[in-house]
Parts: structure tokens; sequence; C-alpha cells
């Protein structure tokens, strides 16, 4: 029954009891990234068991009617649940979707009493969770560490998707050229603008949810290809203060999307294991990730990165990884709001 609660911000070392240890996986799973921060997910436990569902209530209903990246973020908290049980020994067995008539019982997350030791990587994925940051703007020119874009490639077929990386400048070009065109046409789309601005609170918000000012820059670096960051601050100024570089632009990073090979919705959640599974090991390597999700909200700029940049499999993010001296700060509902 002991458990450690560590400082604030980083989480808990120890569970024993079904009770802890359904909240230590809990604890850790909310600190996945989600689409605008809007963290479509509630929990539920049993004998054994943490299941994750997804709150429909959440969903942004213009720009994610199918629930696609709805599912990605429960996906992405998946696999921080798992890494969680992996954490204290246990072998989680998953099933994805694993009722036909709950559609939004997204998994069922079960452990047995026999555990495992945990290997040095598991640690490591573990003490990322809380660690790991967006980031949004320019990179430092430094090389991402040797090995590290294959390793990450392996982690995104473990479970299921690809990590395709844009390596010639043609590919860079047209992928930054998607974005900005949709960036752009999101703008222009005032029920769009409107529902960013609802995940979008102001400095100071007592909220625990949406992308807060502590979470981007005033004024996003510009990149070489550029990649705009979305318009959080919808014309306020909030934001960081600049980071100092001034007009030279910054390196855009090693730029992938992240594919699957159908787009149901077990796709999708894959495709958030793989995500959260490939952010985190790269944020244990020192990288950190942007990510752009504006083309894939747009049907034709999500057809034309299929046909045109990924052989025709579906794009489900765009990731950019680089090394950044720039830490943001996010903010996440407590467990008691979403263990139920
Ligand atoms: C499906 C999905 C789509 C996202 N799209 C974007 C995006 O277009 N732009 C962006 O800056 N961040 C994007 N993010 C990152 C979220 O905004 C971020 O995870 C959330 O604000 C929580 O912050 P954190 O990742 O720093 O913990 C996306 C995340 C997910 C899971």
């Amino acid at each position: 029954m002991n458990v450690f609660w560590a400082p604030s911000g980083e989480l808990p070392k120890e569970a024993s009891s079904p009770e802890e240890i359904s909240r230590f996986v809990v604890e850790a799973a909310v600190h996945a990234p989600s689409v605008n921060n809007t963290q479509p997910w509630w929990f539920s436990t049993g004998d054994h068991e943490v299941s994750v569902h997804a709150d429909v209530e959440r969903r942004l209903r213009i720009a994610d009617p199918d629930g696609r990246e709805m599912m990605i973020s429960c996906g992405a908290a998946l696999f921080t649940a798992r890494v969680a049980l992996r954490y204290l020994g246990f072998v989680p067995k998953v099933h994805i979707l694993p009722d036909p008539d709950l559609p939004n019982l997204v998994a069922r997350i079960g452990y047995s009493g026999d555990q495992t030791p945990t290997v040095d990587y598991e640690r490591q994925l573990f003490a990322e969770v809380p660690r790991r940051r967006t980031h949004r703007g320019g990179f430092d020119a430094e090389p991402l560490p040797a090995g590290l874009i294959s390793a990450l490639r392996d982690e995104a077929s473990r479970e299921k998707a690809t990590l395709r990386i844009m390596a010639e400048e043609g590919q860079r070009g047209a992928l930054a050229a998607v974005v900005e065109a949709a960036d752009y046409a999101l703008r222009l789309d005032a029920a769009r603008v409107r529902e960013q601005s609802r995940w979008a609170p102001p400095p100071g918000s007592p909220r625990r949810d949406g992308v807060p000012p502590t979470a981007y820059p005033a004024r996003p670096d510009r990149t070489e290809p550029s990649f705009p960051s979305r318009d959080f601050a919808h014309g306020h100024g909030w934001g960081l203060p600049p980071s100092g570089m001034g007009t030279v632009p910054r390196s855009a990073g090693v730029v992938a999307v992240l594919t699957t090979s159908a787009d149901r919705p077990d796709d999708w959640v894959n495709a958030g294991q793989a995500l959260q599974r490939v952010l985190l090991l790269a944020s244990s390597s020192g990288a950190t990730a942007a990510l752009h999700s504006q083309p894939l909200e747009v049907t034709e700029l999500r057809g034309f990165i299929a046909a045109v940049l990924c052989d025709g499999a579906y794009p489900q993010m765009v990731v950019r990884l680089g090394t950044t001296g720039q830490a943001s700060v996010s903010v996440r509902r407590r467990v008691d709001e979403v263990l139920l």
C-alpha cells in the first residue's frame, strides 16, 4: 500500500494495491499529447484492468468530424498507460476497440499478477512521460544523434505505423507548402477559427485544458522551409517572449509523415500509439517534436500528401524533429476528473 508521490511535475514511482495501480497508470496517461490539448479521454478500472474511453464531447466537431484526431489522442494515452504498467513490471494485454457496440471504448488494458523485470528502455520512456512537450517553431542547427531516426522508424513500425522521412529538398518543400496552404485555409474559415480559439485560453486562465500561452511563442521563428504554427493567440499577441534569434530562419528539423496502411478507427488508435512511442524515444535522446495536423484536417490536402508524398498510405501526422533550448509549459486535468 505504499505510494511515493514524487514532487509536482513528476510521476509517482510506486503503486501496489489495484486502486493505486489504476491511479498510477492514469496519472501517466493524461500526459499524452492531444489535439489542441482537448484531452478527449476518460478512464475506468476493473479487476486487473484499465480502460481508455474517448470523450466525444471533447471532439473538435468542425476540424475533426470523423473523430480521427480524437482517436489518435486516445491512442497516445493508451501507449502511455502501457508504459506505466511496464514501469511497474506488469505485462499489459491490450484489446483495441474490443466491443463493436461501444465505439468509444478505445481499449481495455488487462494486466495479470505475473510481472517481468522492467528494462532500461522502458524506464527511459517512462521518465520522458512528464518531460516531453510539443515544440512550436524552429530548431537548432545541430543534427540529431546518430541512429536516432532509424530507431524512431522501428518504434513506429512496432505499432503498425510508418514514419516516412521527407529526405529530399523537394519533398520537404512540397510538404511545407501544403502546411502553409492549410494554415491559410483554416484562418479564412470563421467557424474553424472560433472552434480553435475555444481551446486557446488567455494568459492566467485557470483552465487545465486547451493550449495555454505558455506553450507557444508570441512570434514563432521562421523556419526554412516555412512550416507555420497554428495561430493559438488569434491576434491577441499572447505567447512566450521571442527566443532572441531575430529574423534569421531556423532549421525546420527532420521532417516526417506518420502513416498507416488503412484509415479505420483502429488505425487511428495505432497511429496515436506510434506517435507517442516516437515522441518519448525522441525525448529520451534530447530531441523534441513539432506537430502539424493543419493539412490533415483539409480532405483535399490530406489526399495530396497521401498520393504525392506517401505512396498512397494514409497520413496521420506531420512531425518535425530537432533540438531546441526553448521550453514550453502545458496543462492537464486532474486524475480525479478523468478516472471514473
Ligand atoms: C492528433 C494531434 C494533433 C495535433 N496537432 C497539432 C498542431 O497542428 N499544431 C500544434 O502545435 N500541435 C499539435 N498537436 C500537439 C498538441 O497541441 C499538444 O499535444 C497539446 O497541446 C498538449 O501539449 P504537450 O504535447 O506539450 O503536452 C497535436 C497533437 C495531437 C495528438
